[in-house]
């Protein structure tokens, strides 16, 4: 496997293969644009999980905007993990999927008194809380309903995550959590509430973090947090630390392996003697995913050549977005290599997958796959330009499911056509 993405995407006689099924054979069955995930390489992240934390007892909360397929989701909750989640919807999933909401927690800095009601009655482990006002808000739904809300409070520990600055949270100019100076006053004021259980504390500091120094930095503020806290008065069950570890995106990167998060975590949340919580989103599923697409056309402009594929940033928003790199391989080997712009047919000029890239001379009706598109890939897609959203494809070894059909455009125009619609068109 002398060229190999990964070890779950890799060539064999020339053809990329997902596990030990070709991804050909995927795309001539349910067509393109489609997201190919592997079973074993979530699962053997998982595993990777489990092994470095296994020392200390932590609770694993997949974050669930990171991929929110139904399949997705109950592979983690079979392997016993808890879930991150930012709103009702991801709530609504979450318990769909099986999770106990016991083990769920729910972060987010606008969350809306149904989104809030909807989680008081489910009873989730904590409602990681953003502001003053969230905390009041709280109080009193949680009182209306009869039940008692258990909150953290997000702090804010103003550490550099050294990433792109649209996924950077842990700042303190960022519009996310508590500031540490103010989160003494913050729990003293949640400590009066009739209707609220403090049960921990959460930080969050960013995505795609490639070297895990600002952890510390952000653990070590938050343990001394928790410190004073207790000299207050004020006991907790759990640490939070958030997600963000990073994953491969260009053949050479090198992400930190989850033993060197627990490796600089754990000494200080041990001092403690609380529970530590993660939230792992885009290293969980990142790397098992790809977006396999077909070529539709090839256009030179200048001294230009354009690879035109059939999918768009309402399929992958990340290079749009964050001008991220994605890796692209042939699906098809071939002889030859050309430097081209690979673009989507939406009409927007950021919408392209590549700019300039080295790859395989593909011709029209050859496939090809943009790989880590497991996180936030199909999760962010949309229905711009009136596309139906990809189909969804699960490979486990040499089977593979559909784990979400393609949308149809009846299935894309029955929220303006159905009976309740009282505007121009019935
Ligand atoms: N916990 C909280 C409170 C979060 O806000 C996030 C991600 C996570 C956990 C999971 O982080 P991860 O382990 O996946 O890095 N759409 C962007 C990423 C946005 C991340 C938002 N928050 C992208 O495509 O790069």
């Amino acid at each position: 496997m002398e060229d190999s993405f990964s070890p779950y995407f890799y060539f064999l006689d020339r053809e990329l293969y997902c596990e030990k099924t070709p991804i050909k054979k995927i795309a001539k069955k349910f067509g393109t644009p489609v997201y190919i995930y592997s079973k074993k390489a979530i699962l053997d992240k998982i595993k990777e999980y489990k092994k470095a934390f296994k020392d200390y007892p932590t609770l694993i909360c997949y974050a669930a905007k990171a991929n929110s397929n139904l399949s997705i989701l109950k592979i983690f909750q079979e392997e016993g993990l808890g879930l991150d989640i930012v709103s009702g919807g991801e709530l609504y999933r979450g318990l769909k999927a099986g999770f106990s909401p016991e083990k769920i927690v729910y972060a987010g800095v606008g969350k809306t008194d149904r989104e809030l009601m909807d989680a008081i009655n489910a009873g989730i482990l904590s409602f990681n809380v953003e502001s003053l006002m969230e905390l009041d808000v709280l109080d009193q739904l949680s009182e209306k309903a009869g039940k008692k809300a258990n909150i953290s409070i997000r702090v804010n520990p103003d550490v550099n995550p050294k990433t792109h600055p649209y996924i950077s949270t842990g700042l303190k100019k960022s519009k996310f959590g508590i500031d540490m100076e103010d989160a003494l006053k913050a729990y003293e004021i949640a400590s009066k509430k009739k209707n609220l259980n403090i049960v921990g504390i959460h930080c969050h500091i960013g995505s795609q973090i490639m070297d895990v120094s600002p952890y510390k930095e952000a653990v070590e503020k938050v343990v001394q947090l928790v410190f004073k806290l207790k000299k207050e008065g004020i006991e907790l069950k759990h640490i939070d630390i958030g997600g963000g570890l990073g994953i491969k995106y260009r053949p050479e990167d090198r992400p930190p392996h989850p033993e060197e998060l627990a490796k600089v975590v754990i000494p200080y949340v041990k001092e403690t003697g609380l529970q530590l919580l993660i939230e792992p989103g885009r290293s969980l599923v990142g790397e098992s995913g790809a977006l396999v697409s077909q070529v539709l056309f090839l256009k030179d402009k200048g001294d230009k050549h354009f690879i035109i594929i059939d999918s768009g940033m309402n399929d992958l928003l990340r290079p749009a977005v964050y001008q991220a790199y994605h890796h692209i391989l042939p699906v098809e080997k071939k002889n030859e290599k050309v430097t081209a712009d690979i673009v989507g047919p939406i009409c927007e000029t950021g919408d392209f997958f590549a700019l300039d890239r080295e790859i395989d001379n593909l011709k029209r009706g050859d496939y090809l796959a943009v790989m880590s598109a497991g996180a936030y890939g199909f999760s962010m897609s949309s229905n711009y330009n009136t596309r139906p959203r990809a189909a969804e494809v699960l490979v486990d070894g040499e089977n593979f499911y559909l784990i979400r059909e393609r949308e149809s455009y009846d299935y894309i125009l029955q929220p303006e056509i159905n009976e309740k619609i009282q505007g121009e068109v019935k």
